[in-house]
Order: C-alpha cells, then structure tokens, then sequence
C-alpha cells in the first residue's frame, strides 16, 4: 500500500457529484485497500454549493477549469454533464497531462472519438463506466470479462427513467407526465428529459456499447432512435395477451451485413428475465459466441450507484498509476488504432418480427384483403387477435404479429393497408425481439 495520496479534481456537485463524494469519503478504507492507496479530493469545481454535500475544508472553485489546471490533480473527474463546458473542462485537463473519469454518455457518444485521440496524444486514459447504465460494471465486463467472445449482438433496457415511467404506468395506471415528474424529483432523469423519454440518452449509450463490442467507431449519428411516447395502455395490454412484454431496447447487432445500432419500444416475451426488469432499474443481454447468453442487472441511474461506477474507474486508474501500468486493457476494448470500419445497416434491411394494430370496419372481406396485401410482401403472419367492436361502434382493433420480415416489405404492407377505405388512421406498428440467438 501507497500512503502517498492519488489527487482527485471533482467537478460536478449535482446527484453524481455529491453521491461521488460520499461514496469516497464512507468507503474511504476499502477503497483506498483496493486501489492500493488512499483516494483523495483535493479540489472540488462546482457554480454552486450543494447543501446536501458536506465539503468539509476541501478547496473548491466557481471555475471548473481551475480544477482542470491545478498541478496537484492527478485525475480529473467530470460530473457536470452536457457537451459544452463539460468538453472544455475534460480537454483542458487532458492537455495539462491529467488521466479523466467522466459519466458524461452524450460526451464519449457524440465527441469520445476526438477526445480519446487527444488522450493518446498526452499519454492519459479516459474512464467512462459511469457513462452506461450507471451501477452495472457493463463497460468491464464487455472489456475484459468477455474479452475472449466474439459479440454477437447485444440489447438492453439503457435508461432508468424511461423503464421506471413504462413499470408505472403499467402497474398503476399513472398518468405520463405525473410518472416524468418523480423520475425529475428523484434525479434520475436527465437536464433535459426528452432524451430520457425520446430515446437519446439511450441511443448515446448504445453506441458506446457497441464501440466497445464490435471494435467500431463511435457514431452516434447513426442511431435509429424511437423514444416511447406514442406507447399506449392499449398496446401495453394487447401485447401482455400475446405473450410479450413492451420495453424500450437499444439493440446493437451485427447481422453479416454491417452492425444494426437501434433504439426503440420492443415487444419482448414475457417469459424473459428481460421482461421483469421494472422501475428505474437497467439490465443488459449480451451474447458472446463462447458464453452464450449473459445478463447484467442493476441500478441504471441515481447518485450512489453511478458514484459506485466512477470509484469503480478511480481505483483502476489509481492502480494504474501505483503500478506503472496504464492500458492494462485496450481503452475502447481493441486498441484505437485499430478500429473496424463496419457499415452501419439501414434501418430498411433490419429484420424482425413485427406487432401491428389497426382499425378495421367490421365486415366481411376485410381480413382478406389485409392478409392479401401481407401475402403480396412475402410476410407471413404467427398470431391474430381480433376485439370485438364496443357498443354502438362498427369498427374492431385487428392485432397482428408477424413472422420476421425485413422492414423495408413492413413499410410497403403498412402503406397499401393504410390506403384501404376500410382502415381508420394509420396503424400502430412496433417490433419484436425474441432475443433468442
Ligand atoms: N437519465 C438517465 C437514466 C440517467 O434515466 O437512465 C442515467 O444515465
């Protein structure tokens, strides 16, 4: 054990920054066992105080960039969030030689590329656990625990406050904006929460699973994103009769054409453990062609748990750091300079099954003609629910899921029904995953 402390600079003092610190500051004797020397905050960076975050006589400064140049920092740790100041600060302390620890997922999504070349540059890592599904150590185990897998795809539930606004709206029948509104108070959600709900954050959180996986640059923009607001009760229920459950995955495949990257409501079976994955709480499914299946379960959001994955990545680099041995695994999971130029697959070539509702008149001839019109596509269909109509009403909800079928002859079939005069609006269309291989 070093007795000589590893200097930490923490910006950041909102429910990741001060969980952080308290986590530091409790776990002290653990830590300081594992990462074989003490880890101490030296200078805090922060617009405001947090009352809640007793900062003792620790220095701090208005000015996160002060942090980011102090000498006696040795690593930087970014909890400030977003893509401006946050990129400044983590690029600034790269370029005054210190290692960064950041659970900054639309940072590494949008700008990591840029950021781990400057990296490589002054010779300093950059730590992003946190980043992915806050508490789940996802980012290891992709790294080294399955280093030895080709992955084959992977597809999880990446973002705590779209699940936990799903399980209670489902189990409780609770309004939307009411079910957003505790996910914001319990600091879960995001600054701006359409990305939470429109399917962004997960959407940054998948390519950076996917970077790590397939060994491919991080592209963000290439992103299929679906969010979950057009989800209905209905189709909840529907689905919960056929034998699915409804969540939103981001899915990342690669399919021997390219890699599919997609983010979007997924009717699942409901005999998974996937589909008991409820509330805030995360879970991803990845399949390794040597381990077969494995799933990685636990708390995707909140102060403590994402503090856990941060001190996860402080004791690495502080081991590191004692023993000389930075890159004891390849950053990105292969090495930078040796990334994969693997095409992206359009969303058209994705094949899936499919669930699709729609209004029909009720009256004979109209099943056939819809059946027609799957037929023509090569589309064949695996289970049929008809409801009978409601009182006084002439019109029934047709379900229909499909047997797999490229998206591209989906699109066509959903446009010629839409155009039949028997079909009221257009039709409620979302995919299925068996998640079997
Ligand atoms: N807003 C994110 C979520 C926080 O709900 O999952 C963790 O990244």
């Amino acid at each position: 054990m070093n007795s000589k402390p590893v200097t930490i600079g923490l910006c950041g003092l909102g429910t990741v920054g001060s969980g952080t610190y308290k986590v530091l500051r409790d776990n002290a004797k653990v830590i300081a066992a594992r990462a074989q020397a003490p880890l101490e905050v030296i200078h805090v960076g922060a617009r405001r105080d947090n009352p809640a975050c007793d900062l003792g006589d620790t220095r701090v400064s208005r000015d996160v960039l002060a942090v980011a140049r102090d000498p006696e920092v040795a690593i930087l740790v970014e909890l400030i969030g977003g893509t401006t100041v946050a990129k400044e600060l983590v690029e600034t302390a790269i370029r005054h030689g210190k290692h960064v620890v950041t659970a900054n997922k639309a940072l590494i999504a949008e700008f990591g590329n840029e950021i781990f070349a400057l990296a490589d540059e002054h010779g300093v890592e950059v730590r992003f656990e946190a980043a992915v599904a806050g508490g789940i150590p996802i980012i290891k185990a992709l790294r080294e625990g399955l280093a030895g897998n080709r992955i084959e795809w992977l597809a999880g539930i990446i973002n705590g406050t779209g699940n936990f606004i799903l399980t209670e709206m489902r189990d409780k029948g609770r309004e939307f904006a009411d079910v957003l509104a505790e996910a914001q108070a319990l600091g879960y959600a995001e600054a701006d929460p359409t990305f939470d709900v429109e399917g962004i954050d997960a959407a940054h959180k998948l390519v950076i699973l996917a970077s790590i996986a397939f060994g491919i640059p991080l592209q963000f923009k290439s992103v299929y994103t679906e969010g979950i607001t057009r989800l209905t009760t209905q189709d909840v229920v529907y689905a919960r009769e056929l034998g699915y459950m409804i969540k939103h995955l981001g899915i990342a495949k690669q399919n021997g054409e390219g890699v599919e990257l997609r983010v979007h409501p997924t009717l699942i079976p409901d005999n998974l453990l996937l589909a008991d994955v409820d509330g805030v709480k995360n879970a991803i499914l990845v399949e390794g062609n040597a381990v077969g299946p494995t799933l990685y379960y636990g708390a995707g959001a909140g102060g403590a748990p994402t503090a856990s994955a941060v001190v996860a990545d402080l004791v690495d680099l502080a081991r590191d750091l004692g023993v000389g041995q930075a890159c004891r695994v390849p950053p990105l999971g292969f090495s930078r300079d040796n990334l994969r130029d693997l095409p992206i697959v359009p969303m058209e070539r994705v094949v899936t099954p499919w669930y699709l509702r729609m209004e029909v008149e009720d009256k004979p001839g109209v099943l056939s003609k819809v059946a027609s019109i799957f037929s023509d596509q090569g589309i064949s269909i695996e289970a049929l629910i008809q409801k009978a109509p409601a009182e006084g009403q002439t019109r029934v909800q047709l379900i229909v899921i499909t047997n797999k079928a490229m998206q591209g002859s989906v699109d066509q079939a959903v446009t010629a029904i839409e155009a039949l005069d028997t079909i009221a609006g257009k039709l409620t269309r979302i995919r299925v995953e068996a998640l079997d291989g």
